[in-house]
Protein backbone atom coordinates (compact mmCIF):
# COMPACT_ATOMS: atom_id res chain seq x y z
CA UNK A 1 0.00 0.00 0.00
CA UNK A 2 2.09 3.07 -1.33
CA UNK A 3 1.11 6.01 -0.07
CA UNK A 4 1.71 9.28 -2.03
CA UNK A 5 4.81 11.50 0.45
CA UNK A 6 3.87 14.54 2.02
CA UNK A 7 5.24 17.91 2.14
CA UNK A 8 7.86 18.46 4.68
CA UNK A 9 6.87 20.20 7.87
CA UNK A 10 8.33 23.43 8.26
CA UNK A 11 10.00 23.96 12.06
CA UNK A 12 8.54 25.44 15.07
CA UNK A 13 10.24 28.73 16.26
CA UNK A 14 12.51 29.02 17.40
CA UNK A 15 14.59 25.86 16.70
CA UNK A 16 16.98 24.56 19.46
CA UNK A 17 19.22 22.91 17.38
CA UNK A 18 22.72 23.40 15.03
CA UNK A 19 21.95 19.96 13.75
CA UNK A 20 21.33 20.09 10.26
CA UNK A 21 18.36 18.14 10.20
CA UNK A 22 17.62 15.69 7.13
CA UNK A 23 14.78 16.04 4.93
CA UNK A 24 13.53 12.64 5.35
CA UNK A 25 13.38 13.78 9.63
CA UNK A 26 11.08 16.60 8.52
CA UNK A 27 7.98 14.80 7.05
CA UNK A 28 4.70 15.05 8.30
CA UNK A 29 4.83 11.40 10.29
CA UNK A 30 1.53 10.77 11.75
CA UNK A 31 -0.25 14.04 10.92
CA UNK A 32 2.05 15.94 13.27
CA UNK A 33 2.41 19.20 11.58
CA UNK A 34 6.07 19.82 12.97
CA UNK A 35 6.78 16.39 12.92
CA UNK A 36 8.99 15.60 16.26
CA UNK A 37 10.01 19.30 16.17
CA UNK A 38 7.78 21.50 18.16
CA UNK A 39 7.54 22.17 22.01
CA UNK A 40 3.90 21.10 21.71
CA UNK A 41 4.13 18.09 19.40
CA UNK A 42 7.14 17.08 21.46
CA UNK A 43 4.41 17.06 24.48
CA UNK A 44 1.34 15.90 23.17
CA UNK A 45 3.65 12.50 21.48
CA UNK A 46 5.15 12.09 24.83
CA UNK A 47 1.51 11.46 26.21
CA UNK A 48 0.05 10.40 23.20
CA UNK A 49 2.04 7.65 21.69
CA UNK A 50 1.63 5.62 24.90
CA UNK A 51 -2.53 6.50 24.91
CA UNK A 52 -2.39 4.99 21.03
CA UNK A 53 -0.57 2.15 21.84
CA UNK A 54 -3.18 1.27 24.81
CA UNK A 55 -0.63 1.16 27.29
CA UNK A 56 1.43 -1.95 25.90
CA UNK A 57 4.27 -0.24 24.33
CA UNK A 58 5.80 -0.10 27.86
CA UNK A 59 5.97 -3.38 28.30
CA UNK A 60 7.48 -4.23 24.95
CA UNK A 61 10.59 -1.79 25.89
CA UNK A 62 10.67 -3.35 29.23
CA UNK A 63 10.99 -6.81 27.69
CA UNK A 64 13.72 -5.94 25.29
CA UNK A 65 15.63 -4.09 28.47
CA UNK A 66 15.52 -7.17 30.53
CA UNK A 67 16.40 -9.85 27.81
CA UNK A 68 19.42 -7.58 26.89
CA UNK A 69 20.31 -7.05 30.69
CA UNK A 70 19.81 -10.55 31.10
CA UNK A 71 23.38 -11.11 29.43
CA UNK A 72 25.18 -8.96 31.74
CA UNK A 73 25.00 -5.76 29.52
CA UNK A 74 27.08 -2.88 31.00
CA UNK A 75 26.73 0.15 28.46
CA UNK A 76 23.77 0.25 26.75
CA UNK A 77 22.68 2.77 23.72
CA UNK A 78 18.83 3.43 23.05
CA UNK A 79 18.87 4.43 19.49
CA UNK A 80 15.43 7.36 18.39
CA UNK A 81 15.42 7.49 22.20
CA UNK A 82 12.24 9.80 21.89
CA UNK A 83 11.74 10.88 25.16
CA UNK A 84 13.63 8.41 27.24
CA UNK A 85 11.66 5.63 27.99
CA UNK A 86 13.30 2.52 26.54
CA UNK A 87 16.39 4.00 27.98
CA UNK A 88 14.95 4.06 31.18
CA UNK A 89 13.92 0.42 30.86
CA UNK A 90 17.37 -0.39 29.92
CA UNK A 91 18.71 0.96 33.72
CA UNK A 92 15.27 -0.53 35.46
CA UNK A 93 16.51 -3.29 34.52
CA UNK A 94 20.00 -2.93 35.38
CA UNK A 95 22.41 -1.92 32.81
CA UNK A 96 24.73 0.35 34.49
CA UNK A 97 25.47 3.44 31.72
CA UNK A 98 22.72 4.64 28.99
CA UNK A 99 22.67 6.75 26.35
CA UNK A 100 20.02 7.80 24.55
CA UNK A 101 20.25 9.03 20.56
CA UNK A 102 17.68 11.19 19.49
CA UNK A 103 18.05 14.20 16.43
CA UNK A 104 14.76 16.44 18.12
CA UNK A 105 15.46 18.67 20.39
CA UNK A 106 12.39 18.94 21.97
CA UNK A 107 12.23 15.38 22.30
CA UNK A 108 15.45 15.61 24.13
CA UNK A 109 14.48 18.28 26.59
CA UNK A 110 11.38 16.00 27.96
CA UNK A 111 13.74 13.34 27.98
CA UNK A 112 16.37 14.60 30.15
CA UNK A 113 14.15 16.24 32.47
CA UNK A 114 12.70 13.07 33.04
CA UNK A 115 15.45 10.52 33.09
CA UNK A 116 18.72 12.38 34.72
CA UNK A 117 21.11 9.16 34.59
CA UNK A 118 20.66 8.64 31.14
CA UNK A 119 23.31 10.47 28.73
CA UNK A 120 21.54 11.63 26.22
CA UNK A 121 23.13 12.69 22.59
CA UNK A 122 21.69 14.76 19.75
CA UNK A 123 22.25 12.97 16.49
CA UNK A 124 20.87 10.65 13.75
CA UNK A 125 22.29 7.10 14.16
CA UNK A 126 23.42 6.68 10.34
CA UNK A 127 25.66 9.85 10.88
CA UNK A 128 26.83 10.29 14.24
CA UNK A 129 29.61 10.17 16.32
CA UNK A 130 29.48 7.29 18.73
CA UNK A 131 32.47 5.55 20.31
CA UNK A 132 33.46 2.14 18.15
CA UNK A 133 32.90 -1.23 19.98
CA UNK A 134 31.28 0.46 23.20
CA UNK A 135 27.96 -1.05 23.66
CA UNK A 136 27.32 -4.16 25.09
CA UNK A 137 23.22 -3.64 23.93
CA UNK A 138 21.57 -1.61 22.07
CA UNK A 139 17.73 -1.06 21.79
CA UNK A 140 15.55 0.34 19.25
CA UNK A 141 11.56 0.88 19.59
CA UNK A 142 10.06 2.26 16.99
CA UNK A 143 12.93 3.62 14.77
CA UNK A 144 13.11 1.91 11.97
CA UNK A 145 10.22 1.68 10.56
CA UNK A 146 10.42 5.58 10.16
CA UNK A 147 13.66 5.51 8.25
CA UNK A 148 13.89 5.29 4.37
CA UNK A 149 15.74 1.66 3.47
CA UNK A 150 18.66 3.33 2.11
CA UNK A 151 18.69 5.31 5.95
CA UNK A 152 18.18 2.00 7.67
CA UNK A 153 21.10 0.42 5.81
CA UNK A 154 23.40 3.25 7.32
CA UNK A 155 22.04 3.02 10.61
CA UNK A 156 22.59 -0.06 10.87
CA UNK A 157 26.09 -0.30 9.42
CA UNK A 158 26.57 2.71 12.69
CA UNK A 159 25.01 0.76 15.36
CA UNK A 160 27.39 -2.41 13.95
CA UNK A 161 30.53 -0.29 14.71
CA UNK A 162 29.66 1.45 18.18
CA UNK A 163 28.74 -2.27 19.48
CA UNK A 164 31.09 -4.80 21.01
CA UNK A 165 31.57 -8.40 19.68
CA UNK A 166 28.97 -10.96 20.45
CA UNK A 167 26.42 -7.61 21.61
CA UNK A 168 22.36 -7.91 21.18
CA UNK A 169 20.62 -5.59 19.49
CA UNK A 170 16.33 -5.56 20.16
CA UNK A 171 14.20 -4.00 17.65
CA UNK A 172 10.55 -3.56 18.42
CA UNK A 173 8.51 -2.16 15.64
CA UNK A 174 4.88 -2.42 14.44
CA UNK A 175 3.79 -5.75 13.36
CA UNK A 176 2.74 -6.25 9.54
CA UNK A 177 -0.58 -7.85 10.75
CA UNK A 178 -2.05 -4.46 11.83
CA UNK A 179 -1.71 -3.21 8.51
CA UNK A 180 -1.64 -6.40 5.99
CA UNK A 181 -4.62 -8.39 7.57
CA UNK A 182 -7.93 -7.23 6.98
CA UNK A 183 -9.58 -5.10 9.72
CA UNK A 184 -12.64 -8.37 9.69
CA UNK A 185 -9.91 -11.01 10.40
CA UNK A 186 -8.20 -8.54 13.09
CA UNK A 187 -11.67 -8.23 14.83
CA UNK A 188 -12.21 -12.14 14.75
CA UNK A 189 -8.65 -12.89 16.07
CA UNK A 190 -8.09 -9.80 18.44
CA UNK A 191 -11.47 -8.53 19.15
CA UNK A 192 -11.53 -4.49 19.98
CA UNK A 193 -7.37 -4.46 20.17
CA UNK A 194 -7.59 -6.13 16.99
CA UNK A 195 -9.63 -3.22 15.36
CA UNK A 196 -8.31 -0.39 16.83
CA UNK A 197 -4.73 -1.49 16.10
CA UNK A 198 -5.92 -2.46 12.40
CA UNK A 199 -7.29 1.33 12.26
CA UNK A 200 -4.28 3.37 13.58
CA UNK A 201 -1.80 1.25 11.14
CA UNK A 202 -4.27 2.30 8.00
CA UNK A 203 -5.02 6.18 9.57
CA UNK A 204 -1.79 7.34 10.99
CA UNK A 205 0.47 8.68 8.10
CA UNK A 206 4.02 6.93 8.44
CA UNK A 207 5.96 7.45 4.94
CA UNK A 208 8.21 4.42 5.35
CA UNK A 209 6.43 2.13 6.74
CA UNK A 210 5.67 -0.29 3.56
CA UNK A 211 9.59 -0.69 2.93
CA UNK A 212 9.85 -1.69 6.64
CA UNK A 213 7.37 -4.28 5.91
CA UNK A 214 9.07 -5.30 2.76
CA UNK A 215 12.32 -5.78 4.64
CA UNK A 216 13.27 -9.32 4.96
CA UNK A 217 15.20 -9.13 8.50
CA UNK A 218 17.74 -11.66 8.24
CA UNK A 219 18.93 -10.90 5.11
CA UNK A 220 19.21 -7.41 5.95
CA UNK A 221 20.73 -8.04 9.47
CA UNK A 222 23.18 -10.55 7.77
CA UNK A 223 24.48 -7.96 5.12
CA UNK A 224 25.95 -5.55 8.41
CA UNK A 225 27.15 -8.29 10.28
CA UNK A 226 24.63 -9.29 12.59
CA UNK A 227 22.87 -12.43 13.23
CA UNK A 228 18.69 -12.80 13.44
CA UNK A 229 18.38 -14.72 16.93
CA UNK A 230 14.39 -14.13 17.31
CA UNK A 231 11.34 -12.76 15.24
CA UNK A 232 8.49 -12.85 17.21
CA UNK A 233 4.82 -10.97 16.12
CA UNK A 234 2.70 -10.42 18.40
CA UNK A 235 -0.20 -7.89 17.57
CA UNK A 236 0.60 -4.81 17.42
CA UNK A 237 4.17 -5.82 17.29
CA UNK A 238 7.19 -7.24 15.58
CA UNK A 239 10.59 -8.09 17.94
CA UNK A 240 13.68 -8.74 16.10
CA UNK A 241 16.34 -9.98 18.21
CA UNK A 242 20.00 -10.00 16.48
CA UNK A 243 23.48 -11.03 17.70
CA UNK A 244 26.56 -8.67 16.86
CA UNK A 245 29.20 -10.69 14.92
C1 LIG B 1 8.24 6.63 17.05
S1 LIG B 1 9.51 7.51 17.86
C2 LIG B 1 9.94 6.35 19.13
C3 LIG B 1 10.62 7.01 20.30
C4 LIG B 1 11.09 6.09 21.43
N1 LIG B 1 12.02 5.08 20.98
C5 LIG B 1 9.95 5.45 22.19
O1 LIG B 1 10.03 4.27 22.50
O2 LIG B 1 9.00 6.17 22.53
C6 LIG B 1 10.89 7.44 16.74
C7 LIG B 1 12.03 8.33 17.18
O3 LIG B 1 13.14 8.10 16.32
C8 LIG B 1 13.80 9.35 16.10
N2 LIG B 1 14.58 9.24 14.87
C9 LIG B 1 14.13 9.37 13.60
N3 LIG B 1 15.14 9.22 12.72
C10 LIG B 1 16.26 8.97 13.44
C11 LIG B 1 17.62 8.72 13.12
N4 LIG B 1 18.03 8.70 11.87
N5 LIG B 1 18.51 8.50 14.12
C12 LIG B 1 18.09 8.52 15.41
N6 LIG B 1 16.81 8.76 15.78
C13 LIG B 1 15.90 8.98 14.82
C14 LIG B 1 12.65 10.35 16.02
O4 LIG B 1 13.07 11.67 16.23
C15 LIG B 1 11.71 9.81 17.11
O5 LIG B 1 11.99 10.38 18.35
Amino acid sequence: MARALKGLVGLAEPVETDLPLPDYLLEEFHWMPNGYYSHNQAEGYNRGFELSMMGLIQGARDTAAQRLASEGARTALDVGAGTGRQAAALLDAGVDEVWGLEPSPYLLNIAAAEFPRVRFVQGVIEDCELPSGYFDAVAACFLFHELPAEIAEGALSRLHACMSRGALLAITEPGPAQVRTDLVSLALRHGLRGLWFGWLGRFVYEPYLDQWHDTEPAGWLARHGFQLIQDREELPFRTLLARRC
